[in-house]
């Protein structure tokens, strides 16, 4: 057994997607990230879940991870949302996936290899409207369609775009400027190809707090995790929504306990010295599993019914806790390092990161326990 549990609640995930299901019109498809092995969860484990769930789609951010769900059986559409390279243009084609496309170069190898297998590739144009990374600048956009003329084995089956500000205030200038492009651009590749496209544009924050994004399909991360993209949304959603429910939680085990006298360094770089007499103990996990080095001296965990400061640098292995005052504690006590009382936006706010680092932190080989 790993000294880490990560627990992923299948009955959080149903309650997410389900209120997502609420919320969005019925004919629109609900396409929940999975990307980066599902916002840390576990692609295969995740992927099934939301397949159960009620997902339409899924959206990976590679050929690999949509080779791997295949692998595993996995049937629903893929939409992959990361980069696609010329060399990965066999893989994406064999995985079966519709494709984010925004490079000619891209386009011409999904082309040629679909040729050789007589297939055609679905792709959705990926409209940069301001977020200034992936995407064809809306004023290339005819331009790019003129390129993709003699193409015939691709099939532009949406057009989509991503939002650089939507989880802040509402209503923000920047985001309704995309939104505004957006649509004017998609209306107009639909016009010159006469026909409709799945049009997409819309995020956690968006899906939740924007009708006006839901269109076609919504293509929702961190909240189908049970987390928020931000405070702000948070606080609007939760005003007429009953709250989202956290999908992940993580366990440790005490492996080590002791007393140290005052003035006593912890850890590397004596970054701590104890103040008083201070009861320490060892917990098995360090930023080798993903618990972040700027928790050192940073942040608490959980341990019977009370917070425990993180003390000294966390190492690649092993963190030091301070159990001063705390009674019982014995070796292999439980400790819950995200959880019903330390949320993974508590563990962001002592690093000065997001919820979405925290989460996509724990290492991919580490063992998901769904239950
Ligand atoms: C293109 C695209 N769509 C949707 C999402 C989901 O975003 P969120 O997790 O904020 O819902 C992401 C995440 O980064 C993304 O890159």
């Amino acid at each position: 057994m790993p000294n880490l549990t990560i627990k992923i609640s299948k009955e959080a995930i149903a309650h997410n997607l389900q209120a997502f299901k609420k919320e969005i019109p019925e004919a629109c498809l609900m396409a929940p990230a999975v990307k980066a092995n599902a916002y840390g969860h576990g692609l295969i484990e995740v992927a099934r879940l939301m397949e159960k769930s009620g997902a339409n789609w899924l959206c990976v951010t590679s050929t690999d991870e949509a080779l791997k769900l295949r692998l595993a059986d996995i049937a629903l559409p893929l939409l992959i949302i990361g980069p696609v390279l010329p060399e990965n243009a066999s893989d994406a084609i064999k995985s079966n996936s519709r494709i984010f496309l925004y490079s000619i170069e891209a386009a011409k190898a999904l082309d040629q290899v679909a040729k050789i297998k007589n297939q055609k590739v679905y792709v959705h144009l990926k409209l940069d409207t301001g977020m200034g990374r992936q995407g064809i600048p809306c004023d290339q956009v005819l331009e790019f369609l003129q390129d993709l003329s003699g193409l015939n084995n691709l099939i532009i089956e949406g057009v989509a775009t991503h939002f650089a500000t939507a989880d802040e205030d509402k209503d923000n200038g920047h985001f309704l400027m995309q939104l505004e492009k957006f649509k004017k651009t998609a209306e107009q590749v639909e016009e010159i190809l006469g026909r409709k496209l799945i049009k997409h544009c819309a995020n956690s924050a968006t899906a939740m707090l924007y009708p006006q994004c839901h269109m076609d399909m919504c293509r929702i991360g961190i909240a189908a995790y049970g987390c928020y993209p931000s405070d702000t949304v948070k606080q609007l959603w939760e005003k007429s929504h009953s709250p989202l429910k956290p999908v992940m939680s993580v366990f440790t085990k005490v492996t080590q306990i002791k007393e140290l006298p005052a003035d006593s360094c912890v850890s590397y770089g004596c970054t701590y010295r104890t103040e008083n007499n201070a009861k320490l103990a060892t917990i098995p996990v360090g930023y080798f599993e993903g618990l972040p080095r700027s928790l050192s001296n940073q942040g608490c965990v959980w341990i019977k019914n009370k917070k425990a400061p993180i003390v000294g640098r966390v190492c690649m292995d092993i963190t030091v806790i301070d159990i001063s005052g705390i009674d019982d504690v014995k070796i292999g006590d439980e400790v819950e390092i995200i959880g019903n009382n330390i949320s993974a936006e508590d563990l962001a706010q002592a690093t000065q990161t997001i919820n979405y680092e925290i989460l996509t932190n724990w290492k991919e080989s580490l063992p998901r326990l769904v239950c």
